[in-house]
């Protein structure tokens, strides 16, 4: 279960160092609703705590990291397949995976001012005087708080109708583990990949998008003999921090993180995190977690159906196996690629008088980029327009496109630029005469010429060779 204590003592040193004082949270959550990636649920009700909504550039970014992700697991693995499980599942479910017993985190309240706090994350000897860090009032004793949403199916609210919002995506893989390998012959070590919505009454949701009460998760459960299981693990170690690079993240901001004795879920023999520096510091984007065959075992015995393995190349050895998970947050995805493509710089200026202005610009991978290349006609009369759209429509087959034709050339390159817009390909009066367009890289701002019936090939190429300069 993800841990929100940081072990790091610099923190605020080594983050203040690698982000220069360029991306802080406020900077980014503004960004990220000026240009249409997230916005607050229900705004004009004041809004609603712990859950975001998702815009135009935002869904276009989330679908493309999914299908990443998705991709990295499936497509190029032959022995992962998907599941898409239902988010309600029968109650027994969350008694077996211990989820009624232990999803708690510590509560406290202070009497006068009424905050509330995770008893976790407050200093210790305000939790000792029980006096509050924020106001100095008195604290209530310390409660356990169960973090599954409940609600009730059907029309009477009893006890025999309680139903939970799914905490966490791997059970629906848990308890569809037999079905799959019947239904696919599925041979040990094989894995079951899932992307889907997580609910958790979170406590403490600030910090943007990072902890929220409803969220998504991309988890892959990969189910392997006992015995085996330390090797697979440290594979899995492995492939998730090479997935990262691939994304082209800044690698210096990912480190590792084992979880020691006192922070292992209740399920885990051992886990690491892969952490990310965000500018309020080091904290957990995706958990590579050994549970061995405690899921398995604890929905044996409360279904009473008979989940081991039967071992046909080994005479027909029967087992539970072990289970080596990688857990990542999506949206918590998005966040750190909003915060990893951020930046700001100066550049020569395209206003007479002005040597230099300010750009802010997302540097993000191309392959992930909400718009791969924005169509951009110098003027829209003489049919520049017109012929921008043709080259336009030419390009979608391929990539998700834009046009603007509003304002001078040189803004549209910035809104692009904070788009994360990779290519622009600008329409002129040589376009007309010879079929050629100018296309701008975002990152150097560096522009060639190149003949309309190439630019498929050429931006295929940009992309597969694409490498950050910042
Ligand atoms: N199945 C294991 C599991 O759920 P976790 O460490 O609790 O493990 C995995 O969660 C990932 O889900 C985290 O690393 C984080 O990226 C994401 N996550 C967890 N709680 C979240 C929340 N409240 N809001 C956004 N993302 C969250």
């Amino acid at each position: 279960m993800e841990q929100t204590t940081n072990p790091c003592n610099t923190e605020q040193e080594t983050t203040a160092n690698l982000y220069q004082g360029k991306a802080t949270m406020e900077k980014i959550t503004s960004l990220a609703k000026r240009r249409g990636f997230v916005f607050q649920s229900s705004e004009i009700y004041g809004g609603q705590n712990g859950a975001w909504d998702y815009g135009p550039l935002g869904i276009e970014l989330k679908n493309r990291i999914s299908q990443t992700w998705w991709k990295e697991m499936t497509q190029l693995n032959d022995d992962i397949v998907g599941l898409d499980a239902s988010i309600l599942m029968h109650p027994r479910t969350w008694e077996a995976s211990g989820h009624v017993e232990n999803f708690t985190d510590p509560l406290v309240d202070c009497k006068k001012c009424k905050t509330r706090f995770r008893a976790d994350q407050i200093p210790e000897e305000n939790l000792s005087a029980k006096k509050c860090p924020e106001c100095g009032g008195e604290l209530t004793d310390t409660r356990k708080f169960n973090l599954m949403f409940k609600t009730n199916i059907g029309p009477a609210e009893d006890s025999a109708s309680v139903i939970y919002l799914r905490p966490e995506t791997a059970q629906g893989i848990y308890v569809n583990y037999k079905n799959i390998i019947q239904s696919n012959r599925m041979k040990l070590p094989f894995g079951i990949a899932q992307i889907g919505k997580a609910f958790r009454n979170e406590i403490v949701t600030k910090n943007f998008i990072f902890r929220t009460c409803e969220f998504e998760q991309m988890e892959m459960q990969y189910f392997v003999k006992p015995g085996t299981d330390e090797e697979w693990f440290n594979e899995w170690r492995k492939r998730r921090w090479a997935f990262y690079e691939k994304l082209g993240v800044k690698m210096d901001h990912l480190r590792w993180h084992q979880h020691g004795k006192d922070e292992l879920a209740h399920y885990a023999k051992d886990a690491y995190d892969i952490e990310y520096l965000f500018p309020m510091g080091w904290r957990e984007l995706e958990g590579i977690h050994n549970r061995s065959d405690y899921d398995l075992g604890r929905h044996t015995k409360y279904s009473g159906k008979d989940l081991n393995y039967i071992d046909q190349d080994n005479a027909s050895e029967r087992y539970l196996p072990f289970i080596i998970e990688t857990s990542a947050g999506l949206t918590r995805t998005l966040l750190m690629l909003l915060c990893d493509a951020y930046d700001e710089e100066l550049v020569p200026s395209e206003k007479e008088g002005a040597a230099e202005e300010a750009r802010t610009v997302l540097r993000f991978h191309p392959s992930i980029a909400p718009v791969t290349v924005a169509v951009l006609p110098l003027m829209k009369k003489d049919g520049l327009a017109e012929l921008a759209q043709d080259i336009r429509t030419g390009l979608k087959e391929d990539f998700a496109t834009d046009y603007d034709q509003s304002g001078a050339i040189g803004r549209r390159y910035r809104r692009q630029d904070e788009a994360g817009t990779p290519f622009c390909i600008t329409i002129d009066y040589e376009s007309k005469e010879n079929g050629t367009v100018t296309l701008r890289f975002r990152d150097s701002m560096e522009q060639i010429r190149v003949n309309r019936t190439l630019l498929t090939d050429c931006l295929l190429k940009e992309i597969r060779g694409y490498k950050r300069i910042k």
